[in-house]
């Protein structure tokens, strides 16, 4: 039995500084509204800043709230004992109103009386500012913990790397207090702070943020115009701090989440128990996501939800989850959040709605690049995998390439992250170059669009050489995320029959999902083969060869000349249409087609 639930933790707080004059304020989006320098909410602040920078706020100068965050910084090292991407934080809030005395005095008090958390003094600790050039040693902050009843030695005095408190870059700032306890029911806790506070028992449980500085872009502090408090505490790990439980993922929250795995935990492996806990969380935070509009995709928050969930699915199937635990965890979320927010069950079937279509949409690529990683691995004589393979699975596969490193990892292989990482940068300067400067970044996503319609082009080049004619040949080609530009010798326009006759081969090669095969092979080999493409002065003795195929019939759709990259299955490419077809010089053609 819990000591306390997580809605009576929330609850006593809002309800402790509703009693000293504040007003419950809800819990804003996940989405930040007015402020596109941050994907999500990450901090309490987010919403709050322009009434920390002087607007009125309609609840008064006093407020108080639970906010949802999403965090992801630290995503590697979700699964441990403390991190999360979603989390709750409690926060009380002063626009220019109360100041140290006040907030630290009632952090005191919720800390420690009876009506409050109830917490034993002697298992408390304390850390303030030492100063440096921007502000000074905070003497006020520690006197005021001393004035009541805090002993000196429980005070440690720490540099901005510790207490400080920004959320990113610039912004409101200041110094902040924090406030520890001592989580080893079995040990007292040591009589001086300073010296111990590297010791893991000692937890930060809440911050008071002292915010009266502004950091500009350039780095300078400017003097907000008044002085704030913003302050944090942690839901999921106060709450295992007050229950005595040595992880978040052991708190009431989790433990129903973890039984829907079914997976019985006192048999698993702290490994197995580590990827069961990344997936609860990962689905956790993506409920809340989803339920504050956002949907997978390869850009932005949508990306950061995708790799959320295809992370998740990646785990699942590491840990041979079976069909349904994806819904039923979803489900176990929405019972555990339903009081707190309505919200996730009100819109709940849009929220299964939009994760399952991405579990089924990554479902057979997983299948895929599993057995695909596998195979490969088998072929392994030494070493691990290598860094261009772990390319070719994130081109193809659309795996981001943590989970690439992570999978071979799980199965004892190392990935060169260094050649990894030069695939990945050749691939952004071609993908950069086809698209003719409209590249945008976004962790390669976009890119993955130019490499689907690389493999497209191949296949249209197929296509119109079976439905025109031998004659014809590629004479330019140019790519873009929007679309390809073919130019190839055809001396008249396409008919309209002509035309859906290359979309339906090129549609028909994509759903039977041919495999896309590169070899190197000397120049004389590739001619032998029948290969199409450039053989000039411009390759080498070796010429690499993209071969698209029916591995069961071994029908040879196309055979090209080139240098990549391509997709491994034609099947992600998606539908392929002609938009346009058009004369481009004399005798040849230009045809512009998209896939969706
Ligand atoms: N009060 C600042 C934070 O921890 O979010």
């Amino acid at each position: 039995m819990s000591k306390i639930t997580a809605q009576q933790l929330r609850t006593k707080y809002l309800e402790f500084f509703k009693s000293k004059g504040h007003t419950v304020i809800p819990s804003a989006s996940l989405v930040p509204e007015n402020d596109s320098s941050v994907l999500f909410t990450t901090a309490g602040m987010h919403p709050l800043v322009p009434y920390l920078l002087g607007q009125q706020h309609p609840g008064g100068k006093r407020v108080t709230n639970v906010q949802k965050c999403i965090r992801t910084g630290d995503i590697d090292e979700v699964g441990d004992n403390t991190h999360l991407t979603f989390f709750e934080m409690l926060g009380n809030w002063s626009f220019g109103d109360y100041f140290k005395k006040e907030a630290i005095s009632w952090s005191f008090e919720f800390l420690t009386s009876k009506d409050g958390l109830n917490l034993p003094l002697e298992r408390l600790a304390f850390s303030v500012f030492a100063g440096d050039q921007d502000a000074p040693r905070d003497e006020e902050a520690a006197g005021i913990w001393k004035s009541l009843g805090v002993k000196e030695e429980r005070i440690a005095y720490l540099p901005k790397e510790d207490n400080w408190w920004i959320a990113g870059n610039t912004g409101p700032c200041g110094p902040d207090t924090e406030m520890f306890y001592w989580i080893d029911d079995g040990t007292p806790a040591p009589a001086n702070f300073q010296e111990t506070k590297e010791d893991k028992r000692w937890v930060e449980i809440w911050n008071d943020v002292f915010m009266q500085f502004e950091k500009q872009p350039d780095g300078k502090l400017v003097p907000l115009k008044q002085q704030n408090v913003d302050t944090g505490m942690g839901l999921d790990r106060t709450l295992a701090v007050l229950n005595g439980q040595k992880s978040v993922y052991d708190t009431e929250i989790f433990k129903p989440l973890f039984d829907v795995l079914s997976l019985g935990q006192e048999v698993m492996s702290n490994d197995e128990i580590r990827k069961a806990r990344i997936i609860l969380d990962h689905i956790r935070a993506s409920v809340f996501i989803v339920a504050d509009g956002v949907e997978p995709s390869n850009k932005d928050r949508g990306y950061v939800l995708r790799r959320l969930l295809r992370r998740s699915m990646v785990y699942g199937k590491l840990l041979n989850l079976q069909n349904h635990w994806l819904k039923a965890l979803i489900g176990q979320v929405m019972a555990i959040y339903g009081d707190a927010y309505p919200g996730i069950v009100r819109d709940s079937n849009r929220i299964f709605e939009v994760i399952e279509a991405e579990q089924k949409k990554f479902g057979l690529t997983l299948e895929k690049g599993l057995k695909q990683l596998e195979s490969r691995i088998k072929n392994q004589e030494s070493g691990g995998l290598t860094g261009k393979e772990a390319f070719d699975l994130y081109q193809s596969f659309g795996f981001p390439w943590e989970l690439t490193k992570e999978m071979a990892e799980a199965i004892g292989q190392k990935i060169n992250k260094e050649e990894f990482e030069t695939e990945f940068k050749k691939h952004q300067e071609l993908s950069r170059t086809a698209s003719a400067g409209q590249f945008k970044g976004g962790l390669g996503g976009n890119s993955e669009k130019i490499v689907k319609y690389h493999t497209a082009t191949h296949l249209m080049n197929a296509a119109l050489r079976q439905v025109l004619g031998e004659h014809v040949w590629q004479k330019g080609s140019n790519i873009t995320e929007e679309r390809t530009r073919f130019d190839f010798t055809h001396p008249q326009k396409m008919t309209e029959e002509e035309k859906l006759s290359v979309e339906a081969l090129v549609n028909g090669w994509i759903s039977q999902d041919l495999q896309v095969k590169k070899d190197i092979m000397p120049i004389e080999e590739a001619r032998k083969l029948n290969a199409i493409g450039v053989f000039g002065e411009k390759y080498s003795d070796t010429v690499s060869v993209y071969t698209i195929a029916d591995t069961n019939t071994g029908e040879v759709v196309s055979r090209e000349l080139c240098g990549g990259p391509h997709v491994e299955h034609t099947g992600v490419i998606g539908k392929f249409k002609i938009q346009k077809e058009e004369a481009s010089s004399a005798g040849i053609r230009r045809i512009k087609a998209t896939i969706e």
